[in-house]
């Protein structure tokens, strides 16, 4: 059956490729970005741009434009990593903190909060997070601003997925794989196409019965 699927940060990397994957089965996609690049332009995806996930009123226009479609997926992809590689702690650049959980942690949660109505009983919606996030995973410190937004990002989600059980939402927390985009300077060891693959396999499997699971790609359930 077709779907109709919202994807943010979609003019590049993992969010351009889950676009392709997706219309590639004929689904009905929205691909919201800031700018779309060249290459979204070319696809024949539904694109929105002015979308900013620090800013609900570019949502909330977004939303007033598109009201009445119901959406089957929300994949909310949109995120950043600041270069926080060498930082020393008494170095630390809180904005810059401040910044990474604007966009990972509260991206999403007001991404999902105001296309709520699009959703019905049976909608999914999948939050790519990142491995980072796990505090058991932590094993090499660092990269505060990231790790911690997307740790708040999985608790968000599983506060989601108890709010809205009786709403039939589905919630999903995904783990790309380490991918070859400009986030990671095109080092990694999967392709934008191959983790999209994956993901896009994972998304499927969601059900009411591991609703709120937090999964690699690749299917490696994650430790919290
Ligand atoms: N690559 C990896 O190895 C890896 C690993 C773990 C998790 N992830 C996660 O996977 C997701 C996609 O990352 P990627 O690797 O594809 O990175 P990317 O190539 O840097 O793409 C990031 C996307 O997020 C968008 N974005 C950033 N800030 C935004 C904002 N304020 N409002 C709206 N859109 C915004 C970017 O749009 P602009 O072009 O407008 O900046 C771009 O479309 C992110 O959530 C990331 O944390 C990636």
């Amino acid at each position: 059956m077709k779907q109709t699927i919202l994807i943010t940060g979609a003019n590049r990397g993992i969010g351009l490729e889950l676009t392709k994957r997706y219309l590639e089965e004929g689904n009905r996609v929205f691909a919201l970005c800031r700018k779309a690049s060249p290459e979204l332009k070319k696809l024949s995806a539904e694109v929105i741009e002015g979308c900013d996930v620090t800013s609900l009123p570019s949502l909330q226009k977004i939303a007033r434009e598109i009201a009445g479609v119901q959406f089957d997926l929300l994949i909310c992809n949109a995120g950043v990593l600041n270069d926080e590689q060498m930082m020393k702690l008494e170095e630390a650049d809180f904005e810059s903190m401040l910044y990474q959980f604007n966009v990972n942690s509260l991206g999403p949660l007001r991404t999902f909060s105001t296309f709520r109505r699009h959703l019905t009983n049976g909608s999914k919606v999948a939050m790519i997070t990142s491995r980072m996030g796990s505090i058991s995973d932590n094993t090499s410190g660092g990269h505060y601003g990231y790790r911690m937004s997307k740790t708040a990002l999985n608790m968000a989600t599983r506060s989601l997925v108890k709010d809205f059980a009786n709403d039939g939402i589905l919630f999903g927390l995904f783990h790309p794989g380490w991918v070859q985009t400009e986030m990671t300077g095109h080092t990694g060891q999967l392709t934008a196409e191959e983790s999209s693959q994956f993901l896009k396999k994972r998304i499927s499997e969601l059900t009411s019965q591991n609703t709120g699971g937090f999964w690699h790609c690749q299917g490696e359930e994650l430790q919290w």
